[in-house]
C-alpha cells in the first residue's frame, strides 16, 4: 500500500480522491490551506469520512510556505490538486492568487521532487481551460493550447513545469486535463451547483449567455478513477492526458435534464456571457483509454441526479428535528 500526499485535500475533487485512496487501503497525508473561496465548514464537511480513518492525517497550511521536501520525502505518490480554480474570476487584481496557488505552489513541489530522487510519482490536476477555444473538437492532447482566461494561462504554465521537470529533472510527472467536473461537493461557484441550489431554493437560474455553450462535463467519481490510475501507472515522465465525460453537452441541454429530474419546468434567466468562458470543450480521451485503461462511466443524467440529491440533503440537514419543531 502506498503513502499518498493529496494537496487540496479538503476541496471538491481532492476530498473525493482522499476517500477513494483510503477505501483502497492507502495511507493519506492531506494538505489544504482552507482558502476563503468558500466556507471552511463546507471543506471540513468534505473530510468528515476521512477523519474517521486512522490512515488519514491533515496538515493545514499554504504549500508555498510549507517544507515541501518533508512532504515529498514521506510520500510515494503526490496528487497535486491544490489550486485557485475559477475561470471567470481570474481577471484583474485576483490574478496574484492564480500565480501564487497555481504556478508558485506547483514549482515549489516540483523542486522538492527533483531533490527527492527516483521512485516517486507526481500527478498534476491540469485543466481543459488550457485549450481555450479549441480549433478542433473533440480536442487531442497535441493540439496547440491557447488559453482564453488568465486562469487557463496559469494552469498551462504549471503543466509546462510538470513536463519540464519530467523531461529535464527526471521527475516522474503526469498531467491530467480535467474537463468541467461535477457531482456532490462541487464548488459553489460552478454551474451545476448553482443550478441545483436555485432549483431546491425555488430561485431563478442564471445562465451566462445564450446557454448554447457546451462542456464535456465529467462526473467526479470518473475523474477520481482516472487520477488513481494515473498515480499508479507506468507512463513516461511529462505525459499529458485529457479526462472528459464522454461527450459535449450544452448548458441548455443539461438544464433540460435537470428539469426532468426536478419534475417541473425551470425558471431560467439569461445574463451576460462571462469573459474567459470558452464556447465549447470536448475531450478526445483515446490516449487515457489506451494508456491508463480508463473509461468514463457515468451518464450525465445519473451524475446530475446524484448532485441534485446531495444539494437537497444539504438544504435539509436535520429533517427529523425540523418536523418535530413544526408539529
Ligand atoms: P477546490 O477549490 O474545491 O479545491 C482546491 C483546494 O485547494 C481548496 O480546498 C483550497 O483551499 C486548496 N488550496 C489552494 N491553494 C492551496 C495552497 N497553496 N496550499 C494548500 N492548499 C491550497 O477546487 P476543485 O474544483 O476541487 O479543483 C481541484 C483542482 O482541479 C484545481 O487545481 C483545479 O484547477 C483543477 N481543476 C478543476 C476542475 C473542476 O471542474 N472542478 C476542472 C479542471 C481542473
Ligand atoms: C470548470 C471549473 O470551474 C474550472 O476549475 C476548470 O478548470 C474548468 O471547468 C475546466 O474544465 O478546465 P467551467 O467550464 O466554467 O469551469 O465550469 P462550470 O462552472 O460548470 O460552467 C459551465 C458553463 O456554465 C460555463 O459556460 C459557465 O459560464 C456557465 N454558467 C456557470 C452559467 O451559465 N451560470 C452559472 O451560474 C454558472
Amino acid at each position: 500500500m502506498a503513502r499518498a500526499l493529496v494537496t487540496g485535500a479538503a476541496g471538491f475533487i481532492g476530498s473525493h480522491l482522499v476517500d477513494a485512496l483510503l477505501a483502497d487501503g492507502h495511507a493519506v497525508l492531506g494538505v489544504d490551506c482552507f482558502n476563503d473561496n468558500y466556507a471552511a465548514e463546507d471543506k471540513r464537511a468534505n473530510l468528515a469520512g476521512a477523519n474517521d480513518h486512522d490512515a488519514f492525517e491533515l496538515l493545514t497550511g499554504d504549500l508555498v510556505d510549507l517544507d515541501a521536501h518533508r512532504l515529498v520525502e514521506q510520500s510515494d505518490v503526490i496528487f497535486h490538486l491544490a489550486g485557485e480554480p475559477g475561470v471567470r474570476g481570474s481577471w484583474g487584481k485576483r490574478f496574484d492568487r492564480y500565480t501564487h496557488h497555481n504556478v508558485g505552489a506547483t514549482q515549489h513541489l516540483l523542486e522538492a521532487m527533483a531533490d527527492a530522487g527516483d521512485g516517486k510519482r507526481f500527478v498534476y490536476a491540469s485543466s481543459s481551460s488550457v485549450y481555450g477555444d479549441a480549433l478542433t473538437l473533440p480536442t487531442r492532447e497535441d493540439a496547440t493550447p491557447r488559453p482564453l482566461s488568465p486562469y487557463g494561462v496559469t494552469k498551462l504554465a504549471a503543466e509546462h513545469l510538470c513536463v519540464l521537470y519530467g523531461e529535464e529533472q527526471d521527475v516522474n510527472t503526469v498531467a491530467l486535463r480535467f474537463f468541467s467536473v461535477y457531482g456532490p461537493r462541487q464548488r459553489p461557484d460552478m454551474a451545476f451547483r448553482r443550478f441545483c441550489e436555485a432549483i431546491v431554493g425555488g430561485r431563478p437560474i442564471e445562465v451566462f449567455g445564450d446557454g448554447r455553450q457546451s462542456r464535456d462535463f465529467t462526473y467526479v467519481a470518473d475523474i477520481v478513477a482516472a487520477t488513481l490510475a494515473a498515480g499508479f501507472a507506468d507512463t513516461p515522465p511529462g505525459r499529458v492526458y485529457n479526462l472528459g465525460g464522454g461527450g459535449s453537452v450544452s448548458v441548455n441541454r443539461a438544464l433540460e435534464t435537470l428539469a426532468a429530474l426536478a419534475g417541473r419546468p425551470l425558471d431560467v434567466r439569461h445574463g451576460e456571457r462571462q469573459e474567459g468562458d470558452v464556447a465549447d470543450t470536448g475531450a478526445d480521451t483515446a490516449r487515457a483509454r489506451a494508456e491508463l485503461g480508463w473509461t468514463p462511466a457515468t451518464p450525465l443524467r445519473d451524475g446530475l441526479a446524484a448532485e441534485l440529491d446531495w444539494v437537497r440533503e444539504r438544504a435539509v440537514p436535520f429533517p427529523r428535528m425540523r418536523s418535530l419543531s413544526a408539529s
